[in-house]
């Protein structure tokens, strides 16, 4: 096992062909007013909800090798699949607009939202993705077998119309489809240097990374990219839907096929990937009050706009694991925001509800 600097590790990511979709580095800022109000570590903040694509989030940073890899494969329509008001689906119909590729989005239907075209389904709309809605079971997110039916469906009409898709698996995390190699994550490396890179400019320490983790490539990149940057920093995964046994071993799988491609000496084990899943309370997407309160505590102290799906639950996932100790008033814990913001709006009932 051995610890890498920030430019080794850029040299190892830039064998990895990108396109060009959004402004790095996005900005790391202290949360003065929300650490003082918590009483706990110092926290900081990592704005991937700015990116620039969109309305921003840890998407488009996998995107910009996922885009690469459809366009290398002479792909015209890009092919995915995930919930109703996926930030995935959108960020990857704007990128593949962008580039001159078709998108076509299977969404499922897990949560009951009002009827009609808000969020990022609005968003979605405008960009002329062609858009397939799915019922599923409620607060859960599909299987991977049954979402495959039916991609595999699109997929032959598609090649049946003389075109080429290019199938991009679930939020970029999981290589399948026709992404061979963990693209998502190897983005999430980079992202994990490019932190440590302006922490040591601030002069900081960071103690541990905290973020919402849904597919598990986020948090893969994040671990991988913490091992090999620095001895002890705990990279915290706030899981939003599955169970931590089985997504631990999902990101593991990822993390470990990562630091493979990367060519890295790190050792991924099982003890590198924490998954806290208690958080994920009444399912996924399903608003609850702590994630309301939450919302506006940092809306209110920092004038920064968390998403009820993703990143709301990670903050209640950090704010309570200050509240029980977890960690010591001279940590530095480093929150990642992933965007998803456009997510508040089609929740407007239940946040209207939870906060008045
Ligand atoms: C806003 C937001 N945050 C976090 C995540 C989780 O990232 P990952 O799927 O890489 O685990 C997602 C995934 O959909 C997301 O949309």
């Amino acid at each position: 096992m051995k610890i890498y600097s920030p430019a080794e590790i850029r040299d190892r990511i830039l064998r990895f062909p990108k396109k060009e979709l959004i402004q790095l580095p996005t900005p790391f800022t202290k949360m003065a007013n929300l650490s003082g109000e918590l009483g706990g570590p110092e926290i900081y903040i990592k704005r991937d909800d700015l990116t620039g694509l969109a309305f921003g989030g840890n998407k488009s940073r996998k995107l910009e090798y996922i885009i690469q890899d459809a366009l290398a494969k002479k792909a015209d329509t890009i092919v995915t699949w995930a919930s109703l008001q996926s930030n995935w689906c959108m960020q990857t119909a704007a990128a593949a607009r962008k580039f001159g590729l078709k998108p076509i989005l299977v969404l499922f239907k897990s949560y009951d939202l009002p009827p009609g075209f808000d969020g990022n389904l609005l968003l979605d709309f405008i960009l002329e993705a062609d858009i397939r809605i799915k019922e599923a079971e409620k607060g859960k997110t599909v299987s991977a077998e049954y979402a495959e039916r039916m991609i595999q469906e699109v997929v032959n009409e598609v090649k049946k119309s003389g075109h080429t898709p290019y199938v991009a698996p679930l939020g970029g995390s999981i290589p399948g489809g026709d992404m061979e190699l963990p693209l998502g994550a190897i983005g999430y490396v980079n992202a994990c240097a490019e932190m440590f890179e302006q922490a040591a400019r601030l002069g900081i320490v960071v103690d541990a990374i905290i973020h919402s983790s849904g597919s598990g490539g986020t948090q893969a990149g994040l671990a991988c990219g913490a091992k090999a940057l620095k001895k002890d920093c705990r990279v915290i995964g706030i899981s939003v839907s599955d169970e931590k046994e089985a997504f631990g071993a999902d990101v593991l799988a990822i993390a470990q096929q990562t630091e493979k491609a990367l060519g890295l000496d790190l050792d991924m084990r099982k003890e590198d990937i924490l998954v806290f899943d208690e958080y994920i309370q009444d399912g996924y997407g399903i608003v609850n009050k702590d994630v309301a309160k939450a919302l506006r505590l940092v809306f209110m102290t920092e004038g920064i706009v968390l998403d009820p799906v993703y990143t709301g639950k990670a903050m209640v996932g950090l704010i309570d694991l200050i509240r029980k100790g977890y960690f010591t008033k001279k940590n530095t814990v480093v929150f990642f925001h992933t965007g998803g913001t456009p997510a508040l709006f089609p929740n407007r009932d239940k946040l209207v509800e939870f906060l008045r």
